[in-house]
């Protein structure tokens, strides 16, 4: 079976995050999240993987290659401009050659996809569509089924007060190769905005497949965060060893960690600062003296500098955050960037990377 990984998006919402580094490049527990993801294909059996990209792509072709590492055969197809979720589709078709999974690239989910196979098997549809339970579908496709599971609307994102559900699209749908048929060729086509919603009107049999799997939509700051602490807990099963706090844990003083973290390797930490909990720090960072860092992820090669804090935030590479600055929650760093000695950032700050 083939499987396609949406990853041509600009992650707009996770910006600064992704002005260097594309969305599925973002590192869960200091791994790529897309190597997660592709992981994930190859449990399920699945080895043949097409990857639509176009915002960044060497920072993804370069790290995945042909994908022998992960004994996956990757190809990548890059567009020139954004073509949209179905154009993306449209462009890879001389690659499809039966039925085959799409997965959007930013979502984190326990989806079972050999299970979601046989219900496709089972019901014979053109399509089946993953869709999840959420408080607020106004950030999501909204999509509609009869009780035989037979999809009868499909709205994207609708106003909160206009959903016609709580099921979203959680965006993993398995589709035979004739769906690409459907999908005009040469120009931007959305799969939620139009050719779903054509299918629905042209009478094709399209199912959904509900599960209360964990799941979340990794492309906002908040949800980024979330999914760690949510990881950390075990709601999100990663496969992690219980207890297990990264490579580099032995190589931090252990009165610096309030547990749970997860350390990479080659890290320096004060012997009384305060890492954690739910924190990640990644490769080669530095906290000085008397710092704290909690709930809070660091990227690659990142310097808090003694007596800073820093509490629900996250920091992209090598940023260095002054002496005895406080960085306030929720607040995203961008690469390199500098915050000066004793500098107080606002909640929710986003400040951009240092050129
Ligand atoms: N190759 C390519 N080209 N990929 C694209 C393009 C494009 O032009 N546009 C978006 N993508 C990729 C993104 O990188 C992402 O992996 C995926 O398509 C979905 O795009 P998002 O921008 O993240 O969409 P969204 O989160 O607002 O909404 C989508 O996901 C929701 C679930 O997370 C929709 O599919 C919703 O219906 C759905 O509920
Ligand atoms: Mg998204």
């Amino acid at each position: 079976m083939q499987a396609v990984v949406l990853v041509g998006g600009e992650g707009t919402r996770l910006r600064p995050l992704t002005l260097e580094t594309p969305k599925p490049m973002v590192p869960v527990m200091n791994v790529p999240f897309l190597e997660r993801t592709l992981v994930r294909l190859k449990e399920a059996g699945i080895d043949d993987v097409i990857l639509p990209a176009g915002y960044l792509p060497e920072a993804i072709t370069s790290w995945f290659g042909d994908g022998s590492r992960l004994g996956l055969k990757i190809r990548y197809v890059i567009e020139e401009t954004p073509l949209g979720t179905a154009g993306a589709l449209k462009n890879i078709q001389q690659y499809i050659t039966g039925p085959f999974f799409v997965l959007n690239g930013d979502v984190l989910t326990s989806l079972d996809l050999r299970a979601m196979r046989a219900n496709h098997e089972a019901k014979g549809g053109l399509a089946s569509l993953h869709l999840i339970r959420v408080e607020d579908p106004s950030a999501f496709g909204c999509v509609v089924h009869d009780a035989s599971g037979r999809i009868t609307a499909f709205v994207e994102k609708p106003k909160r007060e206009d959903a016609p559900t709580d099921e979203v699209n959680a965006g993993t749908y398995l589709l035979e190769a004739e769906v690409l048929d459907a999908i005009p060729a040469g120009r931007p086509v959305s799969i939620e905005r139009e050719t779903f919603p054509q299918l629905i009107a042209a009478g094709k049999a399209l199912y959904a497949y509900t599960t209360a799997d964990y799941w979340v939509d990794l492309g906002r700051p908040e949800a980024y965060l979330a999914a760690h602490r949510d990881i950390f807990i075990g709601t999100m099963p990663l496969g992690l060893q219980p207890g297990a706090n990264g490579p580099g844990a032995k190589g931090v003083p252990s009165s610096a960690i309030i547990p749970p973290v997860f350390v990479g390797r080659n890290v320096r930490v004060a012997p009384d600062a305060k890492i954690g909990p739910y924190t990640v720090l990644g490769d080669g960072c530095e906290v000085g003296s008397g710092a704290v860092v909690a709930d809070s992820l660091l990227w690659d090669g990142v310097v808090v500098e003694a007596g800073a804090s820093l509490d629900w935030a996250i920091v992209a590479s090598r940023a260095r955050i002054g002496a005895g600055a406080v960085v306030g929650r929720g607040s995203v760093i961008g690469h390199g960037a500098i915050i000066a000695p004793n500098a107080a950032v606002g909640e929710d700050a986003r400040i951009p990377t240092t050129r």
